[in-house]
C-alpha cells in the first residue's frame, strides 16, 4: 500500500492541530487503500493522533542520543511514547540548517530502531550538484547513515530533490524515476522498503507524479497544511494502489 506523510514542519499551533484533527477524520474516513501519516511539531505529537487509528503519527526528528542532559532535545523513546510510529530523519532542512551529518544520522537511526520507530530517510541533491552530474553520488553518500541499520528492519526512504522542496518546481517524471530506481538499487538488500517522492507535491500534479511506478507514496509539506488538498493527494496515491 502506497503511504503518503504529512510534514508540517514548524507551523500549526495546538488550536491548528485540533482543527485539522477534527475536518480531516471525516475525510479519512472516506479514503481507502492508503495508508496516512502526519508529521507535527513535537508538543502535538498525541494532538494529532487519531484514535480510531485511520492514520498514524510520524515526529520530524529525533535526538542522537538515548537520554541525559542534552537541553532541548527530544528522544525517540520519549516519540514512541507519545504514540509515534514513523520518525522522518535527515530532512534536507536539519542537513543544511542545523549540520546534520551521515554520522550524526546514523546515530539518529540507531535510536529511532532502539525505540522501534519506522525511519522516514530523507535524502536528495541539491540543485549544484545535479547541475554537476554528481545526483547518484549525493545519494550513495547519503545513504552510507543506513550502513550499520538490519537490513530485514521496516525503511521507508524519502526521495527529495533539494531544488524541488517549497519551490513548485517538482522533479518530471525521469528525475524521479532515475532518483528512485538508483535508491532502489542501491538498497535492494532490503525487502522492506517504500520509496517516496517529496518536493512540491500538489493536488494538481499528485497523479502524474504518482502513475511513475518507481514510487510508492508521498512526503508533502506546504500542499498538507489544509486538509481538502491533503485529502486529495491522499486519493491520488490511494487510487493509484487500487
Ligand atoms: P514541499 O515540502 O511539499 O513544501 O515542497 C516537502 C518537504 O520538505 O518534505
Amino acid at each position: 500500500m502506497n503511504l503518503v506523510v504529512a510534514n508540517w514542519k514548524m507551523h500549526k499551533t495546538r488550536s491548528e492541530v485540533e482543527a485539522f484533527v477534527r475536518d480531516f477524520a471525516s475525510r479519512a474516513e472516506r479514503i481507502e487503500n492508503v495508508e496516512i501519516a502526519i508529521a507535527p511539531a513535537f508538543p502535538f505529537l498525541g494532538a494529532a493522533g487519531d484514535a480510531r487509528g485511520r492514520w498514524s503519527v510520524a515526529a520530524q526528528d529525533c535526538g542522537a542520543e538515548r537520554a541525559g542532559a542534552f537541553t532541548g532535545e527530544v528522544s525517540a523513546e520519549m516519540i514512541a511514547s507519545e504514540g509515534a510510529r514513523y520518525v522522518i530523519l535527515g530532512h534536507s532542512e536539519r542537513r543544511r540548517l542545523f549540520r546534520e551529518n551521515v554520522e550524526t544520522l546514523s546515530r539518529k537511526l540507531a535510536r529511532a530502531r532502539e525505540a522501534g520507530l519506522i525511519p522516514i530517510f530523507c535524502v536528495g541533491e541539491s540543485e549544484e550538484e545535479k547541475s554537476a552530474g554528481r545526483t547518484a553520488a549525493v545519494l550513495d553518500e547519503q545513504i552510507r547513515s543506513l550502513d550499520g541499520d538490519a537490513p530485514e528492519a521496516e525503511l521507508v526512504l524519502a526521495y527529495e530533490p533539494v531544488w524541488a522542496i517549497g519551490t513548485g518546481r517538482n522533479a518530471n517524471p525521469e528525475e524521479i524515476c532515475g532518483g528512485a530506481r538508483h535508491i532502489v538499487e542501491r538498497l535492494s538488500n532490503r525487502p522492506l522498503l517504500r520509496v517516496l517522492y517529496g518536493g512540491s507535491v500538489t493536488p494538481d500534479n499528485a497523479d502524474e507524479l504518482i502513475a511513475q511506478r518507481a514510487i510508492a507514496g508521498f512526503l508533502v509539506g506546504g500542499a498538507s497544511l489544509s486538509p481538502e488538498s491533503f485529502e486529495k493527494i491522499c486519493r491520488s496515491a490511494a487510487s493509484a494502489a487500487a
